[in-house]
C-alpha cells in the first residue's frame, strides 16, 4: 500500500499502521479506559442526515471562512498535536507547509517537537499555540511573551487535560517519552528498522517550546512527570481570566464540553471555544462533542467563534458540525496518521481529499458558501 492508493481516512491509518512502530501507533490511535467516547465521536455524526437542495447554481464554491480574526481558504483546521516528529521526520515542519498549502490554520503544542519560533518564520499561513498552564506562573508568563514575540496570532489553552487521561494502550506497550519500552514494545520497534533508520538519522528529539525553560533531563524527565509535576490542576477561572489579559489578542479554550463554561469563558474575555473532548483521550463517558456542540452554539454562538473538533474523517462530519454552527473544524488523527504515512506529501494528500469532498459535497448540497449552512440542512433520527 503506497500514498496513492490513500483515499479516506481509513487508508492513511492502515498505512500509518504499517509504518510505524506498534507502540507509536497505538499512542496516535488510542484514547482513554475502555475508548467509548472515542468511538462515539465519530459515531455521532450518524444520529442526523444531510438535506440536500437541488438546482442551486453551484458552479464555484467558496469554502473560506473567518475565524478568531484569521481567513482560512478552507474550514478545516489542523489541531495542535504533541511530539510530531516521532510520526516522521519531518513533523510540525510538515504540518505547517501543508496548511499553508491549503490555506489554513494550524496548531503546534508546548509538547511540540520543532520551535514556534521557527514555525512562524517558515509559513505565513495562521499558527495557534497550544498552552498548558504550569504551576510556575512566572514560567506561564515568560511562555505566553514568547509566543508573542514570535507573532503567533492565536493562544490556544487547553483545559481538559488538567491531569494526563488513562491510556490503556500505551500502559501496555509501555510507551512513554523518554523512551521506557517493555519487552513487547521493544520487539514492535525491531520490526519497524525503517522508521528507527529514518528517526535516529535525523535531529535529536526535543521539545524546544519547554527545553529553555525547563531541564528535561534533570527535575522533569518523562511527559508523564511533566503533566504530574508541572503542571497545575488548581488552575481556575481567574487564573485564565489574568491570562486573557496579559495575551490581550486572540484567546481560545480548546476542551470546553458544557455550556455554563462556554458562558464563562465568554465572560472572561476569550474570543473563541474549541468544543472538543480531546479526540475521546482524557474522560472516557464523556459526551460526544458533536452531541454537546448545538447546545454550546445556541449559548454563545453569536458572541465568540465556537470550533469544534473530535471525531471528524469525512467531509461530511464537517458539514454537519458546521450547519449546527461550528465556525471552523480541528483535525487530529486524520492528519497524522496521513504525517506518519508519509511526511509533508502525506499532510497534502489529506488535506487535499478533504478539500476535495467538501468541494463536491457543498455542490451536492446545493451550498455554494459555508454561510448558507444552516440547521435547515440537517435531520435529527429519533
Ligand atoms: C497523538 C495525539 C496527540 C495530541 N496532542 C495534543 C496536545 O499536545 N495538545 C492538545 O491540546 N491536544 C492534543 N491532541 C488532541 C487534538 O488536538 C484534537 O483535539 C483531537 O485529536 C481531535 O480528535 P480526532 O483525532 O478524532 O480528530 C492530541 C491528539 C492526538 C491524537
Amino acid at each position: 500500500m503506497r500514498l496513492k492508493d490513500c483515499h479516506n481516512f481509513h487508508d492513511f491509518r492502515k498505512l500509518a499502521k504499517k509504518r510505524l512502530p506498534g507502540p507509536i501507533f497505538h499512542y496516535i490511535d488510542g484514547g482513554a479506559d475502555d475508548e467509548s467516547t472515542y468511538r462515539r465521536n465519530t459515531l455521532a455524526f450518524e444520529q442526523c442526515d444531510l438535506v440536500p437542495d437541488v438546482l442551486a447554481g453551484v458552479s464555484s464554491i467558496d469554502l473560506s471562512v473567518t475565524v478568531l480574526g484569521q481567513k482560512l481558504d478552507m474550514p478545516v483546521y489542523c489541531s495542535p498535536t504533541a511530539l510530531q516528529r516521532l510520526f516522521h521526520h519531518q513533523g510540525e515542519r510538515a504540518v505547517a507547509a501543508a496548511a499553508q498549502k491549503y490555506g489554513t490554520l494550524f496548531g503546534v503544542s508546548s509538547l511540540g517537537t520543532v520551535s514556534i519560533e521557527e514555525i512562524a518564520q517558515q509559513v505565513d499561513t495562521p499558527q495557534a499555540y497550544q498552552f498548558y498552564f504550569h504551576k510556575d506562573r512566572e514560567l506561564n508568563k515568560v511562555m505566553l511573551a514568547r509566543a508573542k514575540s514570535a507573532g503567533v496570532p492565536v493562544m490556544m489553552l487547553t483545559v481538559d487535560s488538567i491531569t494526563g487521561g488513562n491510556r490503556e494502550r500505551d500502559l501496555r506497550t509501555g510507551f512513554s517519552i523518554p523512551f521506557h519500552l517493555n519487552f513487547n514494545g521493544l520487539v514492535q520497534f525491531a520490526l519497524k528498522p525503517a522508521w528507527a533508520m529514518n528517526y535516529f538519522m535525523h535531529e535529536k528529539f526535543s521539545l524546544p517550546q519547554l527545553d529553555s525553560h525547563v531541564d528535561m533531563s534533570a527535575g522533569v524527565s518523562s511527559i508523564g512527570d511533566y503533566f504530574t509535576n508541572m503542571l497545575d490542576p488548581s488552575m481556575n477561572w481567574d487564573d485564565v481570566a489574568q491570562m486573557v489579559e496579559q495575551w490581550d489578542g486572540q484567546f481560545c479554550l480548546k476542551g470546553v464540553m458544557s455550556r455554563q463554561d462556554a458562558r464563562r469563558a465568554v465572560e472572561i474575555g476569550c474570543t473563541g471555544i474549541v468544543v472538543s473532548n480531546h479526540g475521546g483521550r482524557q474522560l472516557d463517558g464523556s459526551r460526544s462533542s458533536f452531541d454537546q456542540l448545538s447546545e454550546i452554539v445556541d449559548e454563545v454562538g453569536d458572541e465568540i467563534d465556537v470550533l469544534f473538533d473530535s471525531g471528524i474523517q469525512r467531509g461530511t462530519h464537517v458539514l454537519k458540525a458546521l450547519s449546527i454552527g461550528a465556525k471552523a473544524v480541528g483535525i487530529g488523527r486524520m492528519y497524522l496518521f496521513a504525517l506518519a504515512a508519509a511526511g509533508q506529501v502525506g499532510v497534502e494528500r489529506a488535506l487535499e481529499l478533504m478539500n476535495k469532498e467538501l468541494e463536491r459535497d457543498m455542490k451536492l448540497m446545493g451550498k455554494t458558501t459555508i454561510e448558507q449552512l444552516s440547521r435547515n440542512n440537517l435531520r435529527f433520527r429519533q
